[in-house]
């Protein structure tokens, strides 16, 4: 069966990289630390016994061939890219617990019907071009020339970034997989929140995941002498900036279910005695409800403009991306379900706040979610915790699950 103490020493191991001094790791896109991340998991795909590639975005993937090699392969992973201050568990336990899964099915000498990929996506966070996802957009083939013009904060493109990490941008098309290629996806993840802690709960079934919107708001004020300008004169850019942010918090707060985040603040020229000409915030919005989401993005909108007139500041909006809540399979969900009754769970579903690569691979493949109890909620955070006995439980479910869709045979 599943050696969850296997997964908890890789998932040790895997921690180590990118670890900073303050605590939690940081393993950004296309840096020596992912490659060695990467290198890592292919290693442990080897000992796993699995036909080892990497696609032309930086997609690692691990293959167990099955009876009929032609047939659709069911795909499960995560990503081991992390954010700025990033915890142990985020993406790596999708990874290493599907390369468990594999490993366990060689060790049993179980076959299925179905080939099984493992894959850790590339730069599924977005911590270092602010896009994120890159992986799985090249995989679903909706990754365009376009999305590589990105920059993280030194002004490298994704494009650049590519180069230096020895792939070439221009043909990222051969990353994308054929319609029909790819039965299911499955990613095995922890949960982010605190549903399953109250409910007293290792594992739960995802039912869906929440479309992000994310914008890039510019506002324009005058810059000015912060002794000599009279308050009643002054068109402050931040000041514009932060009211809007209030609003923003305001509005993300009435639903119940939406959620607003202002994570990004810039503002120039940026000396202590300089009025702000210029600010930029950056906007993450979010609903399982795209109409909702949507009506609120309407209303922060109207009320930013309405606060930059009275304030005589320009305001721009920049879109960044937008996507939709991509909903859960139906199918997977109840094969989900199926494996956590398998291993004596009650089967309970949640939604997921945060975003994961399944939603682009959704454009190729029906898609299910597998949750791990997260401690107290905390993620993007060092402080992020599983315990080794809920890791375990999560990858025996999805165990079960992979190999009711690759078909035992
Ligand atoms: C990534 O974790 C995201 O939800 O943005
Ligand atoms: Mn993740
Ligand atoms: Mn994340």
């Amino acid at each position: 069966m599943v050696d969850g103490g296997r997964l908890w020493k890789r998932l040790s191991e895997l921690a180590e990289i990118g670890k900073r001094e303050e605590g939690g790791v940081a393993r950004l896109s296309f840096t020596p630390q992912e490659r060695a991340a990467k290198d890592l998991a292919a290693s442990y795909m080897r000992e796993a016994g699995l036909a080892v590639r990497e696609d032309a975005v930086g997609n690692l993937f691990g293959r167990r061939e099955g009876r009929d090699p032609g047939s659709p392969a069911v795909l499960v992973g995560s990503h081991i890219d992390s954010v700025l201050n990033g915890g142990d568990f985020d993406g790596p336990l999708g990874v290493l617990g599907g390369i468990e899964v594999l490993q366990t099915m060689d060790e049993e000498g179980v076959r299925t019907e179905r080939p099984v990929e493992v894959v850790a996506f590339t730069d599924e966070e977005g911590a270092r071009f602010s896009l994120g996802m890159i992986g799985s957009r090249a995989l679903a083939g909706t990754l365009s020339r376009e999305d590589l013009r990105f920059e993280d904060r030194d002004g490298v493109s994704i494009e650049r970034a590519m180069r230096d990490a020895g792939l070439d941008p221009g043909k990222v098309g051969g990353a994308a997989r054929p319609a029909g290629s790819l039965a299911a996806y499955i990613e095995l993840h922890i949960e982010q929140g605190r549903v399953l802690e109250n409910e007293n709960l290792p594992v739960g079934v995802v039912t869906g995941i929440a479309g992000p919107v994310w914008l890039r708001l510019s506002f324009t004020g005058e810059a000015g002498h912060a002794g000599t300008t009279p308050m009643g004169a002054r068109r402050d850019a931040l000041a514009a900036a932060a009211e809007v942010a209030g609003v923003i918090e305001e509005e993300a707060s009435g639903t119940g279910s939406t959620v607003g985040t202002v994570g990004q603040i810039e503002a120039r020229p940026g000396g202590i005695n300089i009025i702000p000409g210029r600010v930029e915030l950056s906007l993450d919005l979010r609903d399982i409800d795209e109409a909702v989401r949507d009506r609120i993005e309407g209303r922060i909108r109207a009320r930013a403009g309405e606060v930059c007139e009275r304030r005589g500041v320009e305001l721009e909006f920049e879109e960044i991306q937008r996507l939709p809540p991509a909903p859960c399979s139906e199918e997977i969900r109840t094969t989900i379900a199926a494996a956590c009754e398998e291993e004596g769970i009650r089967p309970y579903s949640l939604p997921s706040g945060a975003g994961h690569d399944g939603m682009h691979v959704a454009g190729l493949c029906p898609v299910g979610m597998i949750f791990v109890r997260s401690k107290g909620g905390v993620s993007h955070n060092p402080k992020e915790w599983s315990s080794p006995e809920d890791c375990e439980a999560g990858c025996k479910v999805l165990y079960w699950t992979v190999l009711d869709l690759a078909g035992r045979s």
